[in-house]
């Protein structure tokens, strides 16, 4: 399916399907200024390799907080300037228990299952900072580029309230350091991760960002940040691990790589075809958007591009 008019009728569907279930869930607020957003707003945006763009709802000039979506982001950077070694540090694994859980970590001698999960980012984080010493710094400009946004930037206050209330993310980050899995100063990590999360994106934009990926790992500029390898190997862990414990759930119902956020988004990418950015604060109780899901599925089903 290509038609302007055949993406146009698929959104138009999508909206039917969620329109009912706006406002269903729950907004996190276990980060205090997460809260703060209207539980109302449902935003849908798709980016084709064509170059064309299409959106229903609160999908352009609304941004939302990323979080752990740009976990996505900072394993693409540091894979491209590190290679296969940030392997050697954390797996590749679903984990089965939730993102920022720490009994695994401890029983697994302090390598984190996947980037996709806190302990996992936190380490991706130490290593970028040890690659460019500025790892939000490095992965703004790669956000504004493929985003073709120059303006995006953390929201201060959605930072300070992750760092006020961050304390397993240290603990995380603490238990690391213990079994040497952590080389850099826990506070200086933190500060970049919590910084990284609280970057905020619109749907449109974020469904640009994700080009890079649905295109094989070839940037806005045509140079290539990944392989193609490397890019396939990114969106298989988004497949595997992208969804917190849902990851089953989602390659069921949604079919294609899938990164949530607790700020309510989901990026989707059908690779060699288009990059979709979902967004509705409230979360189910694993911690994933619920209309941002229910769209993402009915998407693929109505366009037919799930990659099973
Ligand atoms: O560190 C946290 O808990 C949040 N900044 C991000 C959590 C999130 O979106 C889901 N984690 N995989």
């Amino acid at each position: 399916m290509k038609d302007r008019d055949d993406y146009t009728g698929a959104l138009a569907a999508v909206m039917r399907t969620v329109r009912s279930h706006i406002g269903e869930g729950r907004v996190a607020d276990y980060i205090p200024e997460l809260a703060c957003v209207d539980p109302d707003e449902f935003g849908f945006a798709v980016a084709t390799v064509d170059g064309d763009l299409y959106g229903i709802g609160d999908h352009v000039g609304t941004r939302f907080s990323m979080q752990s979506i740009t976990k996505v982001f900072t394993l693409a950077l540091v894979m491209s300037r590190s290679g296969d070694s940030v392997w050697k540090r954390v797996h590749r694994e679903p984990s089965g228990t939730s993102f920022n859980s720490l009994y695994q970590l401890e029983f697994e001698g302090g390598v984190p299952r996947n980037p996709m999960i806190n302990p996992g980012a936190l380490i991706v984080t130490d290593q970028l900072l040890a690659d460019t010493g500025n790892a939000v710094g490095a992965l703004r400009e790669l956000l504004c580029a493929e985003a073709g946004a120059p303006d995006l930037y953390e929201d201060a206050l959605v930072a300070q309230s992750e760092e006020e209330h961050g304390d397993r993310n240290r603990a995380l980050a603490h238990l690391m350091t213990s079994f040497g899995n952590m080389h850099r100063p826990v506070a200086e990590v933190l500060d970049h991760y919590f910084r990284q999360c609280a970057i905020t994106i619109s749907c449109e934009e974020l469904a640009r960002a994700g080009l890079v990926l649905a295109r094989h790992g070839r940037r806005a500029d045509g140079s290539q940040l990944l392989s193609r390898l490397d890019a396939r190997r990114v969106m298989a862990v988004m497949l595997t691990c992208g969804t917190y414990d849902a990851a089953g759930e989602f390659a069921y119902r949604v079919g294609v790589p899938c990164k949530s956020g607790v700020g309510g988004g989901i990026l989707a990418i059908v690779p060699g075809r288009c990059s979709v950015a979902a967004w509705g604060p409230g979360l189910d109780a694993k911690g994933n958007s619920v209309t941002a899901a229910l769209a993402l599925e009915a998407f693929t089903d109505i366009t037919n591009c799930s990659i099973f």
